[in-house]
């Protein structure tokens, strides 16, 4: 089982996403013993720590997160060490590589390597590029890259950055993360298609009415103002986890269960998204911004009064919009997207309504009759929940909505693996699945940059607030009731 014996380099080691999901998601690895005796972690970044330093800092983030720490930490922590670097500096890429040598030699690993991007953007290419010239990836064993989000600002930039990755790296050795594809209810979304003939059957324009897509933050943007106001929802969300999940739901069956079929089916899916023009943006997409507000009774500011935020910042926190897949199976049902910082809740949920019968003994007036729901409750709570009509109980022939709910944490003794977790899983087995794949990236980047020149091109127009703590602005309710629809609450 050696193929999944290797080194893990980590570029941005002493960074919060190293801190708050990969030092937990490795320890929970080498606890389930994926990761066992053959392992070694080199933390890389520009500070001068000694591995005690490093060490001390993963036992705390360890201690910190709220993972169960068993027994002693002096194994795990031996394979891990550190190596202060300047990414810009060939001899930095040489200790590294000599590090490398006498790690595989220490805890016999064969060459394989995994390269973890967890740092600015900006220097990305310029590590993937020393990584090969230093030959830092010339061993016996794998190469894998790993890579963070920001994938580019737009389609432009991404496709400089993948052209930068490629001069070092295959795409096959490329694994983009979009940590939405690590969740185990976005996982489950495959399973609830094409594994139950109940819904695939009625997958369709024939059966579906449309489908909502929430997912919504009540933080703020905390202390990542600095990147956030050059970013915006769009960027930040809608480009990578929103259109993902779009894919994942509008996707054929694919032929077989494999990397290759799966994306190539989502990749068919977002070719078949319908372009706008930018005078169209303004029918399908609404983009707005927290104002002041209250969150659990406490007082919040709005997004301008946002640490390292301009007092006079048009991007966007929130973002609603109707996405039209033009094929057989979707001509005519709308896709409703919304994600929003500062809203009522912390929630990500997937509403699949269903078409009414075409002739519907019950639905006069007084009976009220729902239309059937699916609903896939990503986070925080995870599960299914079915509506459908029953009949009121008593005598009448009256109907009332009834809940069939699948909950997956109400399970004994089932604790869901993080996003993280799972994908550093599948990356060391060599599994790119879950992975987005360029062709995703670059559909998805030039779907989105229509709709960010648009807005940008926009400057006079009057930006309508919604005031934190609430679901977002009236327009994006208008959105769907244009089409004689409304937002399903989420709660
Ligand atoms: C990240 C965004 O990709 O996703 C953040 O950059 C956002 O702004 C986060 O908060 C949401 O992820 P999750 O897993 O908390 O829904």
């Amino acid at each position: 089982n050696n193929h999944t014996y290797c080194s893990m380099v980590i570029f941005g080691a002493t960074g919060d996403l190293a801190k708050r999901k990969l030092f937990p998601s490795i320890y929970n690895l080498y606890k389930k013993g994926t990761l066992d005796k053959n392992f070694a972690v080199v933390g890389v970044a520009r500070r001068e720590w000694s591995d005690e330093v490093f060490r001390e800092n993963v036992t705390a983030s360890l201690q910190d997160s709220n993972i169960s720490i068993e027994g002693d930490l002096t194994e795990f922590l031996s394979h891990f060490r550190y190596l202060a670097f300047d990414v810009t500096n060939a001899a930095s890429y040489q200790d590294l590589h000599e590090l490398l040598n006498s790690l595989e030699q220490e805890f016999s690993i064969p060459g394989n390597r995994m390269f973890y991007m967890a740092m600015a953007p900006e220097f990305f290419g310029t590590i993937a590029s020393y990584l090969k010239s230093e030959g830092v990836t010339n061993e016996q064993g794998w190469n894998r890259l790993i890579i963070e989000k920001p994938f580019g600002h737009d389609f432009a930039s991404a496709q400089k950055l993948n052209e930068d990755l490629r001069q070092a790296f295959a795409e096959d050795e490329i694994y983009r993360i979009d940590h939405y594809l690590g969740k185990e209810m976005v996982q489950n979304i495959g399973v609830i298609r094409f594994a139950n003939a109940i819904f695939e059957s009625l997958w369709n324009n024939r059966h579906i009415s449309n489908i909502q897509i929430t997912s919504s933050e009540s933080l703020g943007v905390e202390d990542r103002g600095g990147y956030y106001d050059t970013s915006g929802a769009l960027r930040d969300m809608v480009q990578n986890h929103m259109i993902q999940m779009v894919a994942l739901l509008a996707m054929e069956p694919p032929i077989r269960l494999t990397t290759e079929e799966i994306r190539s089916e989502k990749i068919k899916a977002l070719r078949a998204l319908r372009p706008m023009t930018k005078d169209e943006v303004k029918q399908y997409f609404v983009r707005s911004q927290y104002g002041p507000g209250s969150m659990n009774g406490k007082e919040v500011p709005g997004y301008r009064s946002e640490p390292k935020v301009n007092p006079e910042s048009r991007t966007e926190t929130f973002v609603a919009g109707k996405l039209m897949i033009d094929n057989f199976r979707w001509a005519g049902v709308p896709i409703y997207i919304r994600t929003g910082k500062r809203m009522q809740e912390k929630s990500t949920k997937i509403v699949v309504e269903f078409k009414e019968l075409p002739m519907n003994l019950y639905s006069k007036s007084e009976n009220n009759v729902h239309p059937n729901l699916l609903i896939i409750h990503i986070q925080p709570d995870e599960g299914i929940s079915l509506i459908l009509n029953g009949k009121k109980i008593g005598m009448t022939d009256k109907t009332t909505p009834a809940k069939l709910d699948y909950c997956n944490h109400c399970i004994d003794g089932i604790n869901t693996p993080e996003a993280y977790e799972k994908l550093l899983n599948d990356a060391i087995h060599g599994d790119a699945t879950n992975f987005t794949h360029w062709d995703e990236v670059a559909l998805s980047w030039k779907f989105v940059d229509v709709i960010s020149e648009a807005w940008k091109e926009d400057t006079s127009s009057e930006f309508e607030l919604y005031p934190a703590g609430s679901m977002g602005p009236k327009a994006a309710d208008e959105l769907l009731a244009q089409d004689g629809f409304h937002w399903w609450p989420i709660g």
